[in-house]
C-alpha cells in the first residue's frame, strides 16, 4: 500500500510543473542600463532598415483574444467533433528597440474550440518568464537574435549580461519565446522554443488557454529542448534533444510514456552549429551536424550574423539506436553540403533508413533577419541514407524554415 502511494505520489510529482517566479528590479541601475544601451542604438543601429518581419502579414497582433464564442459556421459542423485545434507562432508584444528576427517574437497561440457543433477562438500569450518581465517593464529588455550582427550584436550581448548581473533581469527560468511549435505528449499541451525548456499549457473547458509553467522533468531537464521532439505514436514515447554553445554540443533524451526522462545521451560534434530539427524511425535516431556554424568571433571582427553558413563544409547525419545508453555506436553519413531546418519524416526499408527533408543550399540567416526583402530559391531533395554496405544518398523535398 505504502509502494502504492508513493508511486502516485511520484505520477503526481511528474505531472508537476515550475511556475515561472522572476524577480525583475527597477530602479537606479535599469534607468542607467536602458540610457546605455538607448546612447548604443542611436550610435549603432541603422533604423533606415525596414523590419520586414513585423510589416504586411507579418505585423504583430498586438491583443490577446478571450474566448470568443457562437462563431458562424459556415456549412455544418458535426457534434461528435470534438477538440481544439492550436498553433503558436512569434508575435512580438513589445517594439524591439533595435533589430527583430523572425525567430523573436513572444509566442502566441491562436486556437479554434469546437464542440456541440459551435466554433470558439481564442488567442493567447504564453506566460514565459520572459514575458512576465517585460510586461513588468513595459517595453523590451531581453536580447533579440535580430541584433546579433557585428560589434552592435556584441554590445547587445554585453547588455543583457549586465542586466543579468546587475539583477535587473532574472533568467533563472530561462528567456525563452515559446514561439516555434507545440506538441502533446503525456497529456501535456506544450509550447516550444529550443533555446529553452517546455512550457505546459492548460486548455479550459471554454476553450480558453492557461500558461501553467515550465517542465524540467523532475529537475532531469537542464539542457535546452528541441522546439521538434517526436512523439512515437505505437509506444507514446517522445525523443527529444537540445543543443548548445558548449561541447559535447548537442544531448539527446528519450521520455517514456509515464513522462520520465531518461539520463542524457551526449551526441558529441565538432563545434557548435544550428540544430533545429531531428528524426525518428522504428529503431532509429538521426541527428544532423551541419555547417550553419555559431561564430561570435566573425560576427564582431567581420560584421557578420552570429550563425555563419560554411559551404565549403561537409553536411553529417548521425544515425544512433533509439535506446543507446552512450554515443559509442552512431554512425555519420557525409553528404553534399546543405543546411536543413526541417525533416518531414523518416521510415525504415529492409537495411536502409530513408529521411525527407527540407534542404538548403547556401542559406543566410541574416535574409531572414528583417533587414532585407531577397526571395529565397525553393528546391527539392530527397535522401536515402543506407546504413549498409556503403552509404547512397538521393534527395527531394522543399525549402522551408520555420
Ligand atoms: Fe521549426
Amino acid at each position: 500500500m505504502g509502494e502504492a502511494v508513493a508511486a502516485a505520489e511520484d505520477t503526481l510529482k511528474r505531472g508537476a510543473v515550475v511556475v515561472p517566479a522572476p524577480q525583475p528590479s527597477k530602479g537606479v541601475a535599469s534607468w542607467a542600463v536602458d540610457l546605455l544601451e538607448r546612447l548604443a542604438v542611436r550610435l549603432g543601429h541603422d533604423k533606415a532598415k525596414p523590419l520586414h518581419w513585423l510589416s504586411g502579414n507579418f505585423a504583430p497582433v498586438r491583443d490577446e483574444t478571450p474566448p470568443a464564442a457562437g462563431l458562424p459556421v459556415r456549412g455544418h459542423l458535426p457534434e461528435c467533433l470534438n477538440g481544439e485545434f492550436v498553433r503558436v507562432g512569434p508575435n512580438p508584444k513589445f517594439v524591439p528597440v533595435a533589430g527583430y528576427h523572425w525567430f523573436d517574437g513572444d509566442g502566441m497561440i491562436h486556437a479554434m474550440r469546437i464542440k456541440d457543433g459551435r466554433a470558439t477562438y481564442v488567442s493567447r500569450y504564453v506566460k514565459t518568464s520572459r514575458l512576465k518581465q517585460e510586461e513588468y517593464f513595459g517595453g523590451a529588455k531581453f536580447m533579440k537574435i535580430g541584433d546579433l550582427k557585428g560589434f552592435f550584436g556584441l554590445f547587445m550581448v554585453q547588455m543583457q549580461a549586465l542586466r543579468k548581473k546587475l539583477k535587473i533581469l532574472d533568467v533563472t527560468y530561462g528567456f525563452g519565446t515559446a514561439n516555434t511549435a507545440l506538441i502533446y505528449h503525456h497529456g501535456k499541451l506544450m509550447a516550444l522554443s529550443e533555446a529553452d525548456k517546455p512550457y505546459v499549457v492548460k486548455v479550459l473547458e471554454d476553450g480558453d488557454l492557461q500558461t501553467l509553467g515550465l517542465l524540467d522533468y523532475d529537475k532531469r531537464l537542464k539542457h535546452s529542448f528541441t522546439a521538434h521532439p517526436k512523439v512515437d505514436p505505437f509506444t507514446d514515447e517522445m525523443f527529444t534533444f537540445g543543443y548548445s554553445h558548449e561541447p559535447p554540443y548537442c544531448t539527446y533524451r528519450v521520455i517514456t510514456k509515464d513522462g520520465v526522462m531518461l539520463d542524457p545521451v551526449p551526441i558529441t560534434i565538432p563545434e557548435s552549429v544550428m540544430m533545429h530539427d531531428f528524426a525518428i524511425t522504428e529503431n532509429y535516431s538521426i541527428f544532423m551536424d551541419l555547417p550553419l556554424l555559431f561564430r561570435p568571433k566573425e560576427m564582431v571582427k567581420n560584421g557578420e550574423f552570429i550563425y555563419k553558413f560554411d559551404p565549403t563544409k561537409k553536411a553529417r547525419f548521425g544515425i544512433l539506436q533509439r535506446y543507446e545508453k552512450d554515443e559509442k555506436t552512431i554512425r555519420w553519413f557525409e553528404l553534399p553540403n546543405c543546411f536543413i531546418f526541417h525533416n518531414a519524416n523518416a521510415w525504415e526499408e529492409g537495411d536502409e533508413v530513408v529521411l525527407i527533408t527540407c534542404r538548403l543550399e547556401n542559406p543566410d540567416l541574416d535574409k531572414v533577419n528583417g533587414t532585407q526583402n531577397d526571395k529565397l530559391e525553393n528546391f527539392g531533395n530527397e535522401l536515402y541514407i543506407h546504413l549498409r554496405p556503403q552509404p547512397l544518398f538521393y534527395f527531394y523535398g522543399t525549402q522551408c524554415l520555420v
